[in-house]
């Protein structure tokens, strides 16, 4: 592959710092900068001059974006707030603000970490992930329990995984397994509050987690450990682990590159916006390769969709600098939450194990229901058709229960229905 100097000099920069961060790069993610003196950087330059045809936009003759009045009419936000490019980057404004709120959420996170480069959301965090560090061959050490689109996003890569649960926990023992039967560059995906499952990591299972990780960098293995926190938050016992693992990750070992990827997705109910984060973090990570991280990520937006919405990074900017903001979240958690513990509360009785029982869950939006007989897709084909209940079959024994999107009075009713359905 032909690497051009810019990504040769960022290269350089990430060896000279962290010479095992720079083992984990793909061929493609070596080849991956941001051009500093393409069109981009060239029309920052012009930015304030009194004329300037650089980048492809139109601006009327005050030097605004040229705009269309039936588009503007349904938006608050000002032309150039929401119709003019972003940089790669994203809005500096919300990088920081969403790094301080990392920051504040995650208090034990002491280690230094990069400035969040924006993403199209949580998915093309991933996808800039397996492009700048995973290529054919490469394998993915994940749970048997994880999104769906994982299959999808890394092509590349194979899924190696193990069984996520041990009994009423995460699988510690198998984690640590998995690390021990592995050699040289180990990649890691784990994603608490989980889809499909609705786990998260108590305190005790988060030190195990961090711990097997270390042992696996102390024998020398490159580990690249993603943390996927697409519903970091929604957390509903205390005796999880509040915290992102990315917390322990950070400054754990120089062979440990910790990803974090989150986003306005869930933690701030706009799905749709599109908006997400990759943050980076090591031990002993030099400002250089902090920046290096950044250049190279924010090379990858620029490659796949140029940059990032500016119309929803507005939304977000202005949502996180808004004084109300705690309190709305606070009272959508607690809906969430009081769906939560109807469910934990219908699901005790005992009532529905001759049929199915629940998988653990304690937080995020999800529970999986694992049946005893039948086959799911046929339980789900007859809830939809006969019970006026959809969920999703996972393969042929497991259902997976968005109770985040039932009202609590149906929540009853919907465990009964599965029931019903299983019975038949
Ligand atoms: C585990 C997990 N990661 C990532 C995503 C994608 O998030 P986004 O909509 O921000 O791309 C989802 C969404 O369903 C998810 O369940």
């Amino acid at each position: 592959m032909n690497i051009d100097f810019q990504a040769r000099e960022l290269n350089e920069a990430i060896r000279r710092g962290n010479p095992a961060v720079y083992e984990l790069f793909s061929e493609a993610g070596r080849a991956a900068f941001f051009p500093s003196a393409g069109i981009i950087a060239q029309t920052a330059e012009a930015k304030s001059k009194p004329i300037d045809a650089t980048i492809g936009v139109a601006l009327d003759d005050g030097g605004k974006p040229l705009s269309l009045p039936s588009i503007m009419k349904n938006s608050k936000l000002a032309p150039a707030e929401s119709l003019s490019y972003s940089n790669s980057y994203g809005q500096a404004r919300l990088r920081e603000l969403w790094l301080k709120r990392i920051r504040t959420q995650n208090p034990s996170l002491k280690a230094m970490a990069t400035t969040p480069v924006v993403t199209a959301g949580v998915t093309h965090g991933l996808d800039i992930i397996s492009g700048l560090f995973m290529e054919s061959g490469d394998s993915v050490i994940v749970p048997d329990m994880m999104w769906e689109n994982c299959g999808l996003i890394f092509q590349h890569a194979e899924l190696d995984t193990f069984p996520m649960f041990d009994g009423k926990g995460f699988n510690v023992a198998g984690f640590r397994k998995k690390l021990e039967s592995r050699k040289g560059k180990q990649i890691i995906l784990l994603n608490f509050p989980n889809n499909p499952t609705g786990y998260s990591l108590t305190k005790a299972e988060a030190d195990g987690v961090a711990g097997a990780i270390k042992e696996s960098a102390e024998r020398g293995n490159k580990i690249l450990a993603v943390c996927d926190d697409a519903y970091f938050g929604f957390f509903f016992e205390d005796s999880v682990f509040r915290e992102s693992l990315f917390t322990k990750l950070a400054g754990l070992h120089e062979n440990v590159l910790a990803v974090k990827l989150d986003g306005i997705t869930k933690e701030l109910y706009a799905w749709g916006l599109r908006i997400g984060f990759v943050t980076y973090a090591c031990r002993g990570m030099t400002d250089e390769t902090a920046r290096a991280l950044e250049h190279k990520s924010a090379g990858a937006v620029r490659a796949s969709v140029s940059n990032c919405c500016t119309h929803s990074q507005f939304l977000a900017i202005k949502a996180l600098e808004s004084q109300g903001l705690a309190a709305e979240e606070r009272k959508n958690f607690s809906l969430l939450k009081s769906r939560y513990d109807e469910a934990k509360k219908v699901l005790s009785s005992g009532k529905f194990r001759g049929r199915f029982e629940a998988l653990p869950f304690n937080s995020g939006y999800f529970m999986c229901a694992r049946l005893k007989k039948g086959n799911a897709n046929t339980v789900r084909r007859l809830l939809l058709q006969k019970y006026g209940t959809g969920v999703i079959a996972l393969d042929s024994s497991h259902l997976r229960v968005a109770f985040s999107s039932v009202r609590k009075d149906n929540i009853r009713k919907l465990f009964e229905n599965i029931h019903a359905a299983c019975g038949e």
